[in-house]
């Protein structure tokens, strides 16, 4: 009998590597993706912005998937994120919010009246333009192999721009509002919940392959806060993501204090921000993927320090799954050509045993 040969090697029918490695592959090659990808570092994403304002570009589906091809266009990045805001959902709750250059609420939300107002909109209701977007940027990827993530804020860190209104240092009305008025708070965490699932899993039907959940706030409180106003929350949304079939990830910034409680949500991927070191952060995760975590700002800095540091961020990586990422969002004054290095560097590097 004829043995069968091989079948031939095609790429376009592999998992991507991005996707293998959130679902818990020590790959031998770190995949990488940044965070605000499509952005105003890149010349391309001004021309757009030059013709429409934020929010069109959100809700016009031809602009928000053409954003977010941009970063694809330019580098061989191995992950797509759609482009729309944490921020997107809580227009069809009916809050006015506008950017100036971070989120600024209309009328900031401080009373349980006000809290017993906000809608809790239909799922079809909430993001049907991002959701056509998403359909656009798959028919786009198809063949490339490029998976695309899909995103929301955890209820808490929604939460913390209602009741403080604009960007704060360290949002001390939010911070006092849990305590004056814990009812009322869980109330409104309570409905952002049930809105931060329905707009998840709309993303999740029309086609994204992960889901990132940013906590941008959730390092102000201490751990017992952290526990009573968001841990159970944000279980519930990841709850509610899993049997999809897309890894979920979770971003908590400054929350080194948080691990021990951040390791019992369900979750797959742990995205770290630039402060602790990977290797002080993978006992809490044995099991899952890390993401990160080089500081945003290195980038501005010549390429044999990118190097250097990437390399730092690589070894630290070492030990298990690994996705490479920043530790927050790339910044505005980056020279598109650090990044077009950071993806050579960290493609380049091989993760096998051999090499350490
Ligand atoms: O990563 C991507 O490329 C996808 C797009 C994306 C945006 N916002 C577009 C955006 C993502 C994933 C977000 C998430 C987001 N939005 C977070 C979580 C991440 C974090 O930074 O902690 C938060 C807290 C927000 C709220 C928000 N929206 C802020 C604080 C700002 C101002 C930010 C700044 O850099 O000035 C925005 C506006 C916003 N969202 C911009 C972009 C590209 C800038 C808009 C512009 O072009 O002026």
């Amino acid at each position: 009998m004829m043995a069968v040969p091989p079948a031939p090697h095609n790429p376009l029918t592999e998992t991507p590597l991005f996707l293998r490695a959130a679902w818990g592959e020590d790959t031998s090659r770190a995949p990488i993706w940044v965070m605000r990808q499509a952005g105003r570092y890149l010349p391309e994403y001004l021309a757009v912005k030059a013709r429409a304002s934020f929010w069109e570009m959100v809700r016009t589906p031809e602009l928000a998937a053409e954003v977010t091809l941009q970063p694809l266009r330019r580098f061989p990045l191995d992950a797509a994120i759609l482009f729309s805001d944490i921020m997107t959902p809580l227009q069809a709750m009916g809050v006015r919010i506008e950017f100036n250059p971070g989120p600024l609420i209309a009328e900031p939300i401080r009373s349980l009246r006000h809290i017993e107002a906000l809608r809790v909109p239909e799922p079809e209701e909430i993001a049907p333009f991002g959701e056509e977007a998403i359909r656009l940027v798959r028919r786009e990827l198809e063949g490339k192999n490029i998976p695309l993530i899909g995103f929301g804020g955890a209820p808490l860190t929604l939460a913390t721009y209602l009741i403080q209104g604009s960007g704060s240092k360290e949002y001390e009305a939010f911070r006092a509002f849990l305590r004056q008025e814990p009812a009322a708070a869980h109330t409104l965490l309570e409905k952002l919940t049930e809105v931060s699932i329905r707009y998840l899993q709309g993303q999740l039907r029309a086609g994204v392959q992960a889901i990132q959940l940013f906590d941008s706030w959730a390092g102000l409180l201490d751990e017992a806060t952290y526990r009573a106003f968001a841990l159970p929350y944000t279980t519930r949304v990841l709850e509610a993501l899993a049997g999809w079939g897309a890894p979920r990830i979770y971003l908590a910034v400054g929350a080194s204090h948080l691990y021990p409680a951040i390791a019992e949500l369900p979750l797959e991927v742990v995205s770290v921000d630039w402060r602790p070191g990977l290797e002080r952060i993978r006992p809490y995760f044995p099991q899952r993927t890390l993401q990160g975590n080089l500081d945003p700002a290195v980038l501005l800095a010549p390429p044999e320090v990118i190097t250097q540091e990437a390399h730092r961020v690589l070894r630290a990586g070492l030990g298990g799954p690994h996705i490479f990422n920043l530790g927050h969002g790339i910044l505005r004054q980056t020279p598109p050509e650090h990044l077009a290095h950071l993806i050579e560097v960290v493609h380049a590097f091989d993760r096998t045993p051999e090499q350490i």
